[in-house]
């Protein structure tokens, strides 16, 4: 059977290559005449892949040395409240930057936990853009400053993050990791969970400065707190050792690319086949994101009617397009273009955009 075009939101496509090689392995890794799945996660074996899934993400993203690489369950969703459940201490301020449906659901939670402020919201606009760095408030108390580098669900993305001198920022990269080179040093705490960009889901890495560790609340439930798990190694309670596994294959995938420079080259010429067709289309294509927000990774976009709307969702599955349906809260069309998505895929659908504006 050929592959299908996987434009799928998360869980979403993996690199071919790392099915493969996962397969050849599946029944007996490493000649221990057992599946990954069947090691203990105290194997020497295991332990292996433990450690090179953590540096390899630190080599790739040039992780700096004062920084904790955890791997943790719960998705990205039980982030949401572990950060305020660690990091909002009596008298301090959650600060979040909402550009989407995910930092809402991110302040919800910490809502329940402690003090929080908007710092800055697109809200009114309909989410169709981020915000300008300079429009973002912070006040002297503020715990940390929140934001979502990728809205999946509209489409826009962060091209330059807030740098405030002592304000800790904290970034859900869940649908962008990867995508392109970021500096971590200008982060606190990043964190994703790996179905889009890193692998299947089950694992969320979560990257973390030691001091940050160090300042947070003790007096909550030892599973919640960052500190048993860096304590730990990620080895306090058994960690998802399949998803961590493929999560070693993807990043041993990315460095063979060429490392995230090469992949984010690729992820720019992808989108643009995509972005082109929509802004050639005389308005036929209507995406949702202003263009300084566009994502790279999530191309959102509309038809000009319900109707052409269904019509095409309808045709491009019988096409063999996957997952091009928008996100069931916000309707329309959207295409992810993560990087295990090949530049085929992306002609592919390029090509059948101008076809069907042709014929409709
Ligand atoms: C940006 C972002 N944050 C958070 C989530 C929620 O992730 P999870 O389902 O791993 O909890 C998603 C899922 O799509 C997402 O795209």
């Amino acid at each position: 059977m050929e592959r299908a075009y996987n434009f799928n939101a998360g869980p979403s496509a993996l690199p071919l290559e790392v099915l493969k090689r996962a397969q050849d392995e599946l029944v007996n890794f490493k000649q221990t005449g057992m599946s990954v799945m069947e090691l203990s996660h105290r194997s020497k074996e295991y332990d292996e892949v433990h450690t090179q899934a953590q540096s390899m993400l630190k080599e790739l993203l040039q992780i700096p040395n004062d920084y904790e690489v955890l791997f943790l369950q719960g998705g990205a969703s039980l982030q949401f409240a572990q950060i305020p459940m660690n990091l909002l201490k009596e008298g301090k301020i959650g600060n979040y930057v909402l550009t989407g449906s995910w930092s809402e659901k991110a302040l919800k939670e910490a809502r329940l936990i402690g003090e929080t402020f908007i710092g800055a919201s697109t809200k009114e606009q309909g989410y169709r853009s981020i915000p300008n760095v300079e429009e973002i408030s912070i006040n002297k108390n503020d715990a940390y400053l929140h934001v979502t580098s990728n809205n999946t669900i509209y489409g826009t993305q962060w091209h330059q993050f807030p740098e405030f001198e002592n304000t800790s920022l904290i970034a859900d990269m869940s649908s962008d990791i990867l995508c392109r080179p970021i500096q971590v040093e200008n982060f606190s705490m990043i964190y994703a969970g790996a179905q889009k960009n890193l692998g299947p889901s089950g694992v969320t890495v979560v990257i973390l400065k030691k001091q940050l560790i160090e300042n947070s609340r003790q007096d909550i439930p030892s599973i919640l707190r960052y500190s048993t798990h860096a304590d730990a190694n990620s080895l306090y309670n058994t960690p998802p050792t399949f998803a961590i596994y493929m999560l070693a294959k993807v990043l041993e995938w990315v460095k063979e690319q060429g490392g995230v420079q090469t992949v984010e080259k690729r992820n720019i010429e992808k989108a643009k086949l995509i972005y082109d067709a929509i802004d050639e289309s005389n308005d036929f294509y209507c995406g949702h994101a202003e263009k300084d927000s566009r994502s790279l990774m999530n191309i959102t976009f509309n038809l000009p009617s319900e109707e052409l709307n269904k019509k095409f969702l309808a045709e491009a599955k019988a096409a063999g397009f996957v997952g091009l349906n928008g996100h069931r809260s916000v309707g329309g069309c959207r295409a992810s273009t993560y990087n295990a998505v090949p530049v085929e895929a992306c002609e592919a659908l390029r090509k059948f955009m101008i076809t069907f504006r042709n014929n409709h």
